[in-house]
């Protein structure tokens, strides 16, 4: 009797996806219809919420009109292109999430690209990135993560993007941008090649390279930038890694946080905004909040050790369901309430969005605890 071949995961994923492409392209109007209902009907039947909803937030403890003139920011991070010819699986994914922000109505103010747009830092990855990212119908802010930078040392995406240390002022809120993953040379003494320091980098568990730092220079800038600012001024400060010390192992960490916190802290509360962490996680340290935002392309498991006390967990996603565990997400900036200025959505792609308000940071876990997804954990 012939043995039927075993299939990857890899293989069987990519099957259903190619036949469920192929029925939709078959698909007339009413039939695509009836199947999004289905699919809506199959959804509510698991008591997942539509996934892509982006619906606006409700804050039990907020009056109508008392936050003052919110606006909204979508983010999009962490989705690690390859070429479309070696892993189109990523490349779908960062689609998927430009199609989740042009859905929402309003549009966002704009939209926060969180860094690690491509994978391997190569002129191919990063203009296909910005290819994609030209359709989304908001303007775009862009921050660099290390898999962007280690190739070239940021030729190809200053040429795309722009300086990646910048500041803007948006509807009364001062915003900072900071290129949080600047390494010490470990590979001039060891003659490595582009590409080798690249993978090292882009191997991120290994203790070949550098610690993650903001670096003297940025700093000096950082003071320069803040220092006209009244302490009342709301902040928010965007970092690809977290401005603190989370887990050294995995390089969840930034060298010199502790000096960055010094700078911040003269204003009364500050934002941080980060990326590389891949899932959902919430910090609060002296007068600072921290978020961190999802990946369009994988979530990281939890760091074994030294998780903060305020992170709510998102469950461990299903190894067997590539979107499980991503996602994408917005943020609701309160000007008036500069202490609790932001409200973290993320838009799990299959699990119910959540929530965390910034008034669940601003009392230190006392009110407003998010409430999460669902409890499945693999
Ligand atoms: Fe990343
Ligand atoms: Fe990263």
């Amino acid at each position: 009797m012939p043995r039927r071949p075993i299939k990857s995961v890899e293989t069987k994923y990519m099957e259903e996806r190619e036949g469920a492409l192929r029925a939709l392209g078959r698909l007339d109007r009413r039939a695509f219809v009836k199947v999004s209902l289905a699919a809506a009907g199959a959804f509510a039947a698991q008591g997942i919420q539509s996934p892509h909803s982006f619906q606006p937030i409700r804050i039990a403890s907020a009056a109508p009109g008392a936050r003052g003139e919110a606006f909204r920011i979508a983010y999009i991070s962490d989705s690690h292109l390859y070429e479309r010819t070696i892993n189109d699986r990523f490349v779908n994914a960062l689609m998927r999430a430009v199609d989740d922000v042009n859905a929402m109505s309003p549009q966002p103010d704009f939209v926060f690209y969180g860094g690690d747009l491509a994978q391997l830092g190569q002129a191919s990855e990063l203009e296909l990135g910005a290819q994609i990212l030209k359709s989304l119908k908001a303007p775009v802010r862009m921050m660099v993560g290390e898999h962007d930078w280690y190739l070239d040392l940021g030729e190809k995406w200053r040429s795309l993007f722009g300086q990646p240390t910048y500041s803007f002022d948006h509807k009364g809120v001062h915003f900072v941008v900071l290129n949080s993953v600047v390494e010490k040379d470990f590979w001039t003494a060891r003659k490595l090649t582009p590409m080798q320091r690249m993978r090292t980098v882009a191997g991120l568990d290994n203790a070949e390279q550098s610690a993650f730092s903001v670096g003297d220079e940025q700093r000096a800038w950082l003071q320069k930038d803040l220092a006209p600012l009244a302490p009342s001024t709301p902040l928010v400060v965007f970092s690809h890694s977290p401005l603190y010390k989370l887990y050294r192992p995995w390089n969840f960490w930034t060298d010199d946080a502790d000096e960055v916190q010094a700078i911040l802290r003269k204003f009364a509360a500050v934002t941080v905004i980060h990326g590389h962490t891949h899932q959902v996680l919430t910090n609060r340290i002296g007068n600072i909040s921290f978020h961190g935002l999802l990946s369009t392309a994988w979530p990281w498991p939890y760091a074994p050790q030294g998780l903060p006390e305020l992170t709510v967990q998102m469950g461990r996603p299903n190894p067997f369901d590539p979107s499980d565990g991503c996602g994408d997400g917005g943020l609701i900036v309160h000007p008036d309430h500069p202490d609790a200025l932001v409200d973290t959505l993320y838009n799990l792609w299959n699990r119910n969005p959540v929530t965390v308000p910034g008034t669940y940071l601003s009392s230190n876990g006392a009110q407003h605890r998010p409430i999460a997804s669902e409890t499945k954990s693999y």
